[in-house]
């Protein structure tokens, strides 16, 4: 029980000074509840703002991707390498440790495949996403998609309703799709489309051309897939180029691990993404990491 009696008398209530009251870090978010902005500030790095996510949920629709046939001896030997990691529940729970204590990026629907017509969504039950503890719900948009532009819109409103209820932010996710383009015009649209209908952070390609107008465009932090495998050095390009237009990180997959050396990889994506390495230095450190993981 509390002792009411020589107690130190309470005297330090900085009179004059008024409470500290810091801005948010993200962009767009300054707005969201408590529990969204403590999960978006465990996905990304306070001092750079940036985050480097590593994405190996590419199984749900293409099956054992190459780098991804045994998760628990390539991607596993990754994880504290990276801010955040994205995948499904079913990898979660089967493979992944609870002691890897990464943030999660959770694959909150699960949809068709490759052999079909991709982006037929289906969302995962919000509780679900409680248990496993999850620090953003990533969820697949078709935009321009005939078939699924409505269902995933629909999807992605939900999860948004979902996400305000429990705390927990939504990473709109820009599909794959078959037959969409991935230039300005349509980035653009698709990342403003998600934006618009809450999404707390955006997950889109870089295009070549005017990035930065889609980067400019979106209210809220975008972050790039990686896209299929390009040479180490070509992919330290993209994520360079995608920084520097205003991407706030990146969520790549096969570009890390299907690398000639994974770890040395993400090592080099951390330096252009949190220090500002250009793609000389991080090329360098990508060399001098794979020689000393021989
Ligand atoms: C698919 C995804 C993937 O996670 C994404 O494409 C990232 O992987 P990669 O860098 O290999 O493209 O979100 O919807």
């Amino acid at each position: 029980m509390a002792d009411n009696e020589g107690n130190i008398d309470a005297k330090s209530f900085g009179v004059g000074v008024p409470q500290t009251q810091e801005q948010f870090f993200l962009k767009g978010n300054e707005n969201a509840s408590y529990g969204i902005k403590s999960r978006l500030s465990q996905v990304f790095n306070k001092k750079s703002g940036h985050t480097v996510m590593l994405a190996f949920d590419h199984g749900f629709i293409m099956g054992p991707t190459s780098g991804l046939e045994r998760i628990d001896l390539t991607i596993n030997p990754l994880i504290e390498y990276s801010d955040c990691i994205m995948c499904t529940r079913g990898i979660l729970r089967s493979v992944i440790p609870p002691t890897a204590n990464k943030p999660i990026s959770f694959r909150a629907d699960g949809g068709t495949t490759i052999l079909t017509s991709l982006n037929d969504e289906t969302l995962i039950d919000i509780e679900e996403a409680v248990r496993l503890n999850v620090s953003l719900l990533a969820i697949m948009v078709a935009i321009g998609d005939p078939d699924h532009e409505g269902s995933t819109i629909r999807n992605l409103t939900k999860t948004v309703d979902l996400g305000q209820r429990y705390g927990i932010p939504t990473l709109g996710v820009t599909a794959v799709g078959k037959n969409l383009t991935r230039d300005s015009r349509y980035l653009g649209l698709a990342t403003r489309v998600c934006a618009e209908n809450g999404a707390n952070v955006i997950k889109t390609y870089y295009c070549d051309e005017k990035f930065e107008q889609v980067t400019n465009a979106c209210p809220v932090p975008i972050v790039i897939a990686g896209g299929k495998k390009l040479p180490e050095r070509d992919a330290l390009q993209l994520a360079k180029n995608a920084i520097d237009q205003g991407a706030a990180g990146v969520d790549m997959g096969r570009n890390i691990f299907q690398a000639d050396s994974p770890v040395a990889m993400l090592l080099a994506v951390r330096e252009i993404v949190h220090n500002g390495a250009t793609v000389d230095q991080a090329f360098d450190c990508y060399e001098t990491y794979k020689n000393q993981a021989k």
